[in-house]
């Protein structure tokens, strides 16, 4: 998989995609993310990326030229499956878009900033929008962040046991079971036993029952269809 994050802050990413899971992701050669600033598309020698909104009104917009300019040339290098872009009206990212994003090959992930972008962008360009929360952040980058981390971690090889992201929360619309580690017993809090049977049937049951019991109890939204 390719992901290609269009920014004006590309430095607010690069930590981000250089540690942990997503940079061994990269390193084992199974995601490519590249950074694009968008600055680099600018059409003039200030290097502006963005323009009063026009009718008037507070806050910039980003223009459609440097982003125009900048999916061109990456379009001519390899086809992309997805334009998407974040905005907080854009529909709410769930772990099943997510699974739906993860079997895709290339992508394009544009970040807003600002008071977003031209909607000829979005009416022209985009392919799907995306919000990860019903509030505003000053700029695309951490929701785009929020996304790429949540696609990649499950494509397969990623995680390093394959089955893990297969029992996370939201993945069959449950929250997961808990999970304990040693000691067994801590201060007299102790583990549940029937974790410690070794018993593996008691224990796949137990864990579906405090799947269920947890999404009943913190989201029982998620069970209403
Ligand atoms: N840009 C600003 N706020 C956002 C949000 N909630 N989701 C996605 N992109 C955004």
């Amino acid at each position: 998989m390719r992901i290609d994050i269009i920014t004006c802050l590309p430095s607010l990413l690069e930590s981000f995609f250089a540690a942990s899971i997503l940079k061994r992701a990269q390193d084992k050669q199974l995601v490519t993310v590249q950074l694009h600033d968008l600055r680099a598309y600018a059409i003039n020698k200030h290097r502006q990326v963005d323009d009063y909104a026009f009718g008037g009104g507070a806050g910039m917009v980003l223009m459609i030229e440097p982003i125009a300019k900048c999916i061109r040339a990456l379009q001519e290098k390899q086809a992309y499956d997805e334009i998407i872009y974040m905005t907080p009206d854009g529909e709410l990212f769930t772990q099943k878009q997510a699974n739906s994003l993860s079997l895709k090959k290339n992508l394009i992930i544009l970040c807003g900033h600002y008071k977003g972008v031209d909607d000829r962008v979005r009416q022209h360009f985009v392919t799907r929008e995306i919000s990860i929360g019903d509030y505003v952040l000053s700029g695309g980058e951490l929701a785009a962040a929020v996304v790429a981390d949540a696609v990649i971690r499950l494509i397969p090889g990623v995680l390093s046991d394959e089955t893990s992201a297969l029992t996370d929360s939201f993945q069959d619309n449950l929250l997961a079971p808990p999970v304990y580690t040693r000691p067994a017993e801590f201060e007299g809090m102790k583990v549940p036993e029937v974790l410690l049977s070794g018993h593996e049937a008691n224990i796949e049951k137990w864990r579906s029952e405090q799947s269920l019991e947890r999404t009943k109890k913190r989201r029982p939204d998620l069970l209403q269809y």
